[in-house]
C-alpha cells in the first residue's frame, strides 16, 4: 500500500490522510476560491496540488457590484484563512421596516455584517494566488501553504474515471481541448454547474415566478431621507407581490469611508413565466438586453433596456416608500436576478472523487442570505474532512443538512412573501428565521434522514 495512503478503509474515503493531493476545483468564483484557500492553508504535512479551472475568458470574473450579507460562516472562514489585514464588511446596528409612505413602524436593535461580492472576491483572489488589486495588499506565503494554479478560459466539460482518478476535459478559450488528472475533483461551478449535470443530470433549475431587481446608489448621491433610513440599517418593507429590502456595503474598491460607501437593494417583484425556456413575453421584455439579446437568467448590470426599466421605475414610485423609490430610480447600472431553485440528491460521487459544494450543491433564493455563507461553510468543513479532523458521515450529514434545511427555507419564505398578503409580524418572523446563525440550527429530521 502507498505510504501516503494511510486509513483509507476507517472512514471508506477515498483520500483520507492523504497529504499531497492532486486537487481540481471548477469554477473560481466565490465557492471555488474558497476551498481553494482552505486546502492551500492546511497545515504542514498537508500540501496538497490545487488546480482552479474557471470558464470565463478574463483573468478576473466581473464584478456585479452587489451586497452580501456577511453571515457566521462567511466571517469565521475569513477569520480562519485570511491574511489580508483589512475588514470584510460593514455593519449595520438596526433593522427596520418601513410602511409605504416611509414611517418606521418597526425596529429591533439587531448586529449584521454586509459586504460585497467584489470585495470578498478580491480578499479571496489576494490570498489564493496573490492577485494584487486596490482593495486589499497580499499577504505572504507561507513555505507550508499547498500550491495552487488558477487557469481562466478553462471550461470543463467532462468527467471520467481512470483507475484511482479522475480525469477532467476540458475546452481553452483559444478553441483546444485538453484533459487533466486528479485525486478529487471538486465542483463549485454554480447553479447551473456542469459537474452535477454530468452526474446527476436529473437534477432541475427552475424558475420560481418572480425576479430580484438590484443595484446601488452611493451613500454621498443620496438625499438626508435616505441616508437616514439607510446608513448603518437593514430595511425592509413589503406590499403585496413586492418586497424590498436594502443595506449598506462596502463601496468602490472595497472602501468603508462613510460617504463612499454604497445602498445596496433587492427589490422581489413577480414576474409570471411559465419556464426560464418558455418565457412569457413579459419576462422576455424584461430579460432583452440592448442588444437584443436574451439572458435566461441574470441580466448584467448596466445592459438592461431602458424601456423595460422605466416601467420598473415608474411602479416602484408608485407602490415603494419614497426613501426606496428614490434608490431604485437613482441606480445608473441597475441589474436583475431571476430567482431560481435548484439542489443536489448528493454531495458526493464516484465513492468520494468528485464532491459538490455551494451553489452547485444548492442553488437558495436570496432571501435566506445564505450563499455565500454555504460555499464557506462547505469549505471549512471539507478541508476538516479531507485533513481527517471531521468524519465523512459528519461531513455528509452538515454540508447536506445545511443544502436541505436552507432550500426548504427560502422556498417557504419566498412563496409566503411574493404570493401571500402577510400581515407586517410575519414578515419580522420571516426575516428572523432569515438569519438565524447557522450554528443555532438544529437539522430537522427530514433534511438528514436519507444522508447516508
Ligand atoms: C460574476 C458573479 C457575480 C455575483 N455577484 C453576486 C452578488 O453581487 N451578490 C450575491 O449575493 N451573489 C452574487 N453572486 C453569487 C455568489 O457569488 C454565489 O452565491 C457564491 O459565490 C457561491 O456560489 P459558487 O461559488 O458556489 O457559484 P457561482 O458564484 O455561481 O460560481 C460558479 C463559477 O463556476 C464557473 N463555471 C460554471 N461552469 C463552469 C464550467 N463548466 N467550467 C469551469 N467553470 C465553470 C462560473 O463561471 C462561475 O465563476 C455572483 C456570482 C458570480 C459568478
Ligand atoms: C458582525 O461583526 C461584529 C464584529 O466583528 C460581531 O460582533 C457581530 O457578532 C457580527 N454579527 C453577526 C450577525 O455575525
Ligand atoms: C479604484 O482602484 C483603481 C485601481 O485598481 C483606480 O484606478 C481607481 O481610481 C480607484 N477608484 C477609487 C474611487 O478609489
Ligand atoms: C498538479 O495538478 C495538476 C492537475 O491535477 C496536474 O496537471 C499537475 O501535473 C500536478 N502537479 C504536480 C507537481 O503534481
Amino acid at each position: 500500500m502507498d505510504s501516503n495512503v494511510a486509513n483509507v478503509e476507517s472512514e471508506g474515503f477515498p483520500h483520507a490522510a492523504r497529504k499531497n493531493l492532486n486537487i481540481i476545483i471548477v469554477g473560481a468564483s466565490l465557492g471555488g476560491l474558497a476551498i481553494a484557500l482552505a486546502l492551500k492553508r492546511m497545515p504542514s504535512p498537508h500540501a496538497h496540488n490545487i488546480t482552479l479551472l474557471e470558464r470565463n475568458p478574463t483573468a478576473l470574473l466581473h464584478n456585479q457590484g452587489a451586497g452580501i450579507v456577511a453571515g457566521g460562516d462567511t466571517l469565521k472562514f475569513f477569520e480562519r484563512y485570511n491574511k489580508c489585514n483589512r475588514d470584510v464588511a460593514a455593519r449595520s446596528g438596526r433593522r427596520q421596516y418601513l410602511d409605504q409612505n416611509g414611517k418606521v413602524v418597526h425596529y429591533e436593535d439587531v448586529r449584521q455584517n454586509m459586504t460585497s461580492w467584489d470585495l470578498v472576491y478580491h480578499m479571496l483572489r489576494a490570498n489564493v494566488d496573490g492577485v494584487k488589486s486596490a482593495y486589499c495588499e497580499v499577504p505572504d506565503e507561507d513555505k507550508d501553504d499547498g500550491r495552487v494554479k488558477h487557469l481562466h478560459g478553462h471550461k470543463v466539460t467532462g468527467l471520467k474515471e481512470k483507475e484511482d482518478k479522475m480525469v477532467v476535459n476540458y475546452e481553452a478559450s483559444d478553441g483546444n481541448e485538453g484533459e487533466m488528472e486528479a485525486d478529487l475533483v471538486i465542483g463549485a461551478d454554480g447553479p447551473s454547474s456542469t459537474v452535477r449535470s454530468l452526474l446527476a443530470p436529473q437534477v432541475e433549475r427552475k424558475y420560481a415566478g418572480y425576479v430580484a431587481l438590484r443595484g446601488t446608489v452611493q451613500e454621498d448621491e443620496a438625499s438626508p431621507e435616505a441616508r437616514e433610513a439607510f446608513c448603518e440599517r437593514f430595511v425592509f418593507s413589503h406590499s403585496k407581490g413586492i418586497q424590498i429590502l436594502a443595506y449598506l456595503i462596502p463601496g468602490v474598491n472595497g472602501t468603508l469611508e462613510p460617504g463612499k460607501r454604497l445602498i445596496n437593494f433587492v427589490y422581489y417583484t413577480n414576474f409570471p413565466s411559465p419556464s426560464l425556456e418558455d418565457p412569457s413575453p413579459e419576462f422576455c421584455e424584461l430579460m432583452t438586453d440592448i442588444h437584443g439579446q436574451y439572458h435566461h437568467i441574470t441580466m448584467p448590470p448596466g445592459m438592461m433596456n431602458p424601456k423595460a426599466w422605466e416601467k420598473q421605475r415608474k411602479i416602484a414610485k408608485e407602490k415603494l416608500a419614497p426613501q426606496f423609490a428614490e434608490v431604485v430610480c437613482a441606480t445608473k447600472k441597475p441589474f436583475v436576478q431571476a430567482v431560481t431553485d435548484v439542489i443536489a440528491p448528493t454531495n458526493e460521487f464516484m465513492n468520494g472523487r468528485v464532491i459538490l459544494i455551494g451553489d452547485a450543491l444548492a442553488g437558495f433564493r436570496p432571501h435566506t442570505v445564505a450563499s455565500t455563507s454555504q460555499a464557506c461553510f462547505d469549505a471549512m468543513i471539507l478541508a476538516d474532512m479531507i485533513e481527517g479532523k471531521v468524519s465523512r458521515k459528519d461531513w455528509k450529514e452538515q454540508t447536506l443538512g445545511f443544502a436541505r434545511t436552507i432550500h426548504k427555507r427560502g422556498v417557504d419564505m419566498g412563496e409566503r412573501s411574493q404570493h401571500q398578503d402577510l400581515p407586517l409580524e410575519e414578515h419580522i418572523h420571516d426575516r428572523n428565521v432569515a438569519s438565524t446563525p447557522r450554528e443555532q440550527e438544529v437539522w430537522p429530521e427530514w433534511a438528514i434522514s436519507d444522508v447516508l
